[in-house]
């Protein structure tokens, strides 16, 4: 079973390699932005609360995530072949708690995948998919606020992986079959 965590900024193509990695090894997905995505869509409380922080670009409270996840890691059943991380975790507490949460049934991150892409490209990126998707957190102000955060909050989690001896370095500019192939020698070494 093989736990990954698909790390990077807003934008650095977490979605996007996720759905690569699915495609081969048949892995689960948790997507936390999906999740919230999605209840925003059917209206829930956790979907009315999530709105506020997401359209600041803001990140939604520690406890309310980390709530989600179990329960959604515990629907894939015990037999899947590794779940990917994608969106989570944001913050110290978060890894802590994903952690705590995997060991508690016998499991662990296998390897943290980092894909490394300069600002200018991470902008240029969301507001050109800000055109077509609708999202909308995908406009120039939310997407500044988006990247402030993540260079506050999330991106100390590369020391955190570090030390865990988990964390995989990848340079996420340029074209997908190539950040793919670099994501897969990752996982094939695992
Ligand atoms: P979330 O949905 O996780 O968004 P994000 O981290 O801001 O990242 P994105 O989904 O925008 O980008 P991505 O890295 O998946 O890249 P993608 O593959 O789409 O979170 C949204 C919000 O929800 C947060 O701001 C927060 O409020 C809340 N939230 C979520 N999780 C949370 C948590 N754990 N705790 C608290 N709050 C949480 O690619 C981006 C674009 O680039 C696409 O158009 C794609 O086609 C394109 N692209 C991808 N790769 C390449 C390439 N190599 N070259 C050119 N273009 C590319
Ligand atoms: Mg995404």
């Amino acid at each position: 079973m093989k736990n990954v965590v698909i790390f990077g900024a807003p934008g650095s193509g977490k979605g996007t390699q996720s759905d690569k990695m699915i495609a081969k090894y048949g892995f689960e997905h948790i997507s936390t932005g999906d999740v919230l995505r999605n209840e925003i869509k059917n209206g829930t409380p956790l979907g009315t609360t999530a709105k506020d922080f997401i359209d600041k670009g803001q990140l939604i409270p520690d406890e309310l995530m980390i709530d989600i996840l179990a329960s959604v890691y515990d629907s894939f059943g015990k037999d899947h072949k590794g779940v990917i991380f994608d969106g989570f975790p944001r913050t110290i507490p978060q890894a802590e708690a994903l952690k705590k949460m995997l060991e508690e049934r016998g499991h662990k991150v296998a390897a943290m995948i980092e894909l490394d892409v300069p600002e200018e490209e991470l902008m240029k990126r969301l507001l050109l998919r800000g055109q077509q998707s609708g999202r909308s957190d995908d406009n120039e102000e939310t997407i500044k606020k988006r990247l402030n955060v993540y260079h506050s909050q999330t991106a100390p989690l590369i020391e955190w992986y570090k030390k865990e001896g988990v964390h995989n370095h990848i340079d996420g500019l340029g074209e997908l079959e190539r950040i793919f192939a670099d994501v897969c020698s990752v996982l094939e070494r695992l």
